[in-house]
């Protein structure tokens, strides 16, 4: 018969994966979910029984679906227009979103102007700074250039404090900076934790939708993993923006993964300017405005991000190599792309690249990761080996094949009217897409339809003859 003592059991333990949040009885090494090796962690679980604690009607019904009466949507207008375009029109009263992305890439400055405008309307904000002081936001919000009566201020990182707070305040719109430093009292995982993050993230869930209560969630992504991942939250919430660019850059990247009340897939792009956010609204211009006056190597794509087409310029330069092994380096355009186009360069054009270096660039820090753009970098990797310059005017569209082959493109024509605004003359373009172009816009632009690479070569040097000639 077994002994009494040895029924009661100790409080049981879970190890949590920091990154994709498995649980697992006991620690292994390495994560059955996400793989990864030393991401387990030894956590509390949560204490259950908490929908009367959040002040929830324990009574919830099923109901017919011909009984839902949808409602529309009315939004909230977050007063930073591009960050309204990429939320559908603004955000949506009682959702629920997630702001993700580096420390120091600018989440705070984003929402904190967020929050302002939305207080110039009328409604009532409740800005929750965990990590820095009320002086800190203030005078971060001083340099921004805010003074609003209706903003409101709280340093404050236990959770239970902060719902009291809600309670006697009664946002309408809720910023919380950030998840990893909010912690319930009663969960003894430390802040950040999978455990904490989760539990804090699903009971600020449940006030958003129990009270209508429009809430942002900013959270911090590391590489290392150190801090439990927003990734973790993804499924929950009902909107995941990420914020992205290069911190020493100014450009930033406001990317939307998840929406369900909008489309995703789609970017935003603010400048950090000394006084804040500023929306960029011609982001092709500010792509092609250090253009350099003609020089080999340089050519311009048309590629689409969301559903915005996006003038960009490649930047290739090849140089002889002193060493046996030439180095082949690239930045904002994938190493193994590139490898590939000059496999074709060699094998379907004749050129030798064997004792060349080879360095790829897309100008701005602006990533490209579209096949569409492969004939643009294969096109200035072959201009900077002949020194012959691709004509300013001309824009290059088209994923190149093993074969040597130009593939058609998704959305030729919105490319090439957006090329054709910023007053680019000529467009190579696959032969498959050329088919589908309008008449109205093969006006605006002269479109070549080109099918292999060595043609789309050929045809790109006798526009820069004709071109010096003229
Ligand atoms: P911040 O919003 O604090 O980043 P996060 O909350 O994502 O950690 O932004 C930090 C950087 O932004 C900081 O390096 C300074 C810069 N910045 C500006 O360039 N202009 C501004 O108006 C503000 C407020 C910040
Ligand atoms: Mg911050």
């Amino acid at each position: 018969m077994p002994s009494v003592s040895s029924k009661i059991s100790k409080p049981r333990t879970l190890w949590v994966c920091q990154e994709c949040g498995t649980t697992q009885p006991k620690w292994v090494g390495q994560c059955p979910g996400c793989k990864l090796w030393n991401t387990l962690q030894e956590e509390q679980p949560a204490p259950v029984g908490r929908r009367a604690a959040l002040g929830l009607s324990p009574e919830n019904r099923p109901v017919a679906l011909s009984d839902v009466e949808p409602r529309p949507h009315e939004r909230i207008a977050c007063g930073l227009g591009e960050l309204d375009r990429l939320l559908g029109g603004g955000v949506v009263p009682g959702s629920f979103t997630l702001v993700g992305g580096e420390p120091g890439i600018g989440k705070s400055t984003l929402m904190l102007q967020a929050a302002a405008q939305m207080a110039a309307q009328g409604h009532t904000v409740l800005y929750v700074c965990g990590e820095e002081s009320v002086e800190q936001t203030s005078l971060r919000a001083k340099r921004l250039g805010i003074k609003e009566k209706s903003l409101l201020l709280l340093c404050e990182t236990q959770f239970e404090a902060i719902k009291h707070h809600i309670d006697h305040a009664k946002p309408d719109v809720l910023v919380v900076d950030s998840i990893q430093i909010i912690y319930r009292s009663d969960i003894s995982s430390a802040p950040g934790s999978v455990v904490q993050v989760r539990e804090v993230a699903s009971d600020l869930m449940h006030l958003a939708k129990g009270r209508a209560l429009t809430t942002f969630v900013i959270g911090h992504v590391t590489k290392s993993g150190e801090i439990a991942g927003p990734r973790v939250l993804e499924h929950l919430v009902d909107t995941v923006l990420y914020f992205e660019g290069e911190k020493h850059l100014q450009l930033r990247l406001l990317r939307v993964v998840k929406n369900r009340f909008g489309s995703t897939d789609e970017i935003a792009l603010f400048h950090m300017e000394p006084n804040g956010l500023r929306d960029v609204l011609n982001p092709s211009e500010l792509f092609l405005e250090e253009r350099a006056r003609a020089v080999s190597g340089s050519a311009v794509v048309a590629t689409v991000e969301g559903s915005r087409p996006l003038l960009v310029e490649v930047q290739a330069l090849v140089t002889a190599s002193p060493y046996s092994a030439p180095s082949r380096r690239s930045t904002g355009v994938d190493q193994n792309r590139v490898a590939l186009l000059l496999a074709v360069l060699e094998k379907r054009v004749g050129y030798t690249l064997a004792q060349h270096d080879v360095f790829v660039a897309a100008a701005g820090g602006f990533k490209l990761s579209e096949p569409a753009t492969d004939l643009a970098i294969l096109c200035a990797i072959a201009s900077s080996l002949t020194g012959k310059v691709i004509p300013q005017s001309c824009v290059l569209l088209g994923e190149v094949g093993l074969g040597g082959e130009v593939r058609a493109v998704s959305r030729a024509e919105a490319r090439l009217k957006e090329a054709a605004q910023l007053g680019f003359k000529e467009a190579l373009v696959p032969q498959r897409s050329a088919k589908n172009l309008s008449a109205s816009l093969k006006q605006t632009i002269r479109c070549i339809p080109v099918a292999m690479v060595e043609e789309a070569i050929e045809v790109l040097w006798s526009l820069a003859a004709s071109a010096e000639e003229a």
